[in-house]
């Protein structure tokens, strides 16, 4: 009987050795065996490209293997996994990794959310995978449930915690007593924040998961531009107090709908019941609801950020890219077949709290109550405290109405001559 060749060994280019790169690296190196059972031919890390090869490096990483040449290491490369970040030079290597014929791996959901459908397209005319696991919810199995798991469902609302950082902040301001700049300093010791955590702060990180998450779940192409998004800078110390008296907790949240009219996909924080089990996902864990009809609720849970957490993403989609290799086959192609149309976001229906400073005089809460009722919106609860100074402060929670007519709601409060100031205003979900 002959004896069964050895499958040939195939190349991986890594573009990346940071917080995310190091721990592939060590897993391909460090589980190689396994690794080459799985996949059916054994993972050959080719080089590791860099920005400055003579930075000191993680021990478990080979210096021979680093390099500032990325264009000449993913040519000829059979798989190459992109973990550099940004825009530029990640899109053009991506490219030219694909026109070469190579599989691509990726975490980089800032590129995707911008230009996915380039990369997706480019992919599919070459016939090879382009796998992107780990650019949503680090660890977190969601992108193939959504994208393979559920292709036979109808998914009607995915919601989540998808950024690590901003639920970090917003816990250790809930439960540490720091306020937002002390909280995100303590963030960035931890290595959860970067220097600069606009993206994370600001919701830009949340927004490019979110946008990526309702392209897949509706057959939509969705892009970072067309999420509503507002993140948690306005969100001080106290609407976290306060948040704590009504039964909630502020989370940063990304919604995502599909309703009759069409799509609609939102980050902003939120007031979250406190017996939610969102409200319970503590630290810088994340945590994604999909609700779709035949399979209803799921929840996914689990580590969102990290070098290691993110890396078993990242080598779960080359083992899934090798086999393809070794095997034959493909993994999905993007789907946009619904193209259903993009709801602008004063079209999202929800609650808002809304935190107010009136004069303490008789008529007030009536001309309040009036002024929200002629705007076609329904009170839920409303409840007062003070009064201090001849002011007492107002906590009005609305019933669900469309983002426009809370939005007018407020703007027609805020010229009530006893009304003295509009504290805050947070959307209630969950
Ligand atoms: P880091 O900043 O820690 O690492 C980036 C790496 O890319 C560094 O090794 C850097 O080289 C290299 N690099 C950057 N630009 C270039 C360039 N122009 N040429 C060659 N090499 C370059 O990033 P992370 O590991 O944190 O993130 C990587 C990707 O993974 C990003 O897309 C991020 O969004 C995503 N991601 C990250 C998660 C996390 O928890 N960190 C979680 C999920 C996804 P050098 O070392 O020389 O500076
Ligand atoms: N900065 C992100 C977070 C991790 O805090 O969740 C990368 O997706």
């Amino acid at each position: 009987m002959p004896v069964p060749e050895p499958a040939r060994g195939l190349r991986v280019a890594l573009l990346g050795c940071g917080v995310v790169g190091t721990e592939v690296a060590r897993m391909l190196l460090e589980q190689g065996t396994d690794l080459a059972a799985r996949a059916g031919a054994p993972l050959e890390l080719a080089g590791i490209a860099v920005r400055d090869a003579s930075r000191p490096r993680d021990a478990a990483i080979p210096r021979a293997l680093l390099t500032e040449d990325a264009e000449s290491l993913v040519a000829g490369a059979d798989i190459v996994i992109e973990v550099m970040g940004g825009l530029e030079p990640a899109r053009g290597l991506l490219l030219r990794a694909i026109e070469g014929g190579a599989a691509v791996v990726t975490a980089n959901k800032a590129l995707l959310a911008v230009d996915g459908p380039t990369l997706y397209k480019a992919a599919d005319s070459a016939g090879v995978d382009i796998y992107y696991e780990a650019a949503v919810a680090g660890a977190i199995p969601i992108v193939r449930p959504v994208r393979e798991s559920l292709a036979g469902d109808h998914v009607r609302r995915v919601l989540g915690i998808v950024n690590g950082t901003t639920n970090y902040v917003l816990d250790q301001m809930a439960t540490g007593g720091l306020d937002l700049d002390g909280a995100v300093r303590q963030a960035q010791e931890l290595g959860y924040a970067e220097a600069d955590p606009t993206a994370d702060v600001d919701g830009y990180d949340a927004a490019a998961k979110a946008a990526i998450l309702a392209s897949l779940a509706f057959h939509t192409r969705v892009s970072a531009d067309d999420v509503a998004r507002e993140g948690i800078r306005g969100i001080t110390s106290d609407d976290v107090a306060w948040a704590a008296r009504t039964g909630h907790a502020v989370k940063l949240l990304a919604i995502a709908e599909q309703t009759g009219e069409g799509v609609s996909v939102r980050v902003h924080p939120a007031l979250v019941p406190i017996d939610h089990p969102l409200a319970g996902v503590k630290g810088a864990f994340n945590a994604v609801f999909v609700e779709a009809d035949g399979a209803g609720p799921l929840m996914f849970y689990g580590q969102g950020a990290g070098g290691r957490p993110t890396a078993s993403a990242v080598v779960g989609d080359v083992v899934s890219a090798a086999r393809h290799r070794v095997l034959g086959g493909k993994g999905p192609q993007e789907s946009t077949y619904a193209a259903r149309p993009l709801l602008p976001p004063d079209a999202a229906v929800t609650r808002y709290q809304v935190r107010l400073r009136v004069a303490d005089l008789p008529g007030v809460l009536a001309q309040v109550a009036g002024v929200v009722g002629d705007h076609g919106v329904s009170i839920d609860t409303v409840r007062q405290t003070g009064p201090s100074e001849g002011t007492a402060e107002l906590v009005l929670t609305t019933h669900a109405a469309r983002e426009a007519s809370l939005a007018a709601t407020i703007a027609a409060v805020r010229t009530l001559e006893p009304v003295r100031e509009i504290t805050s205003v947070l959307r209630v979900e969950g």
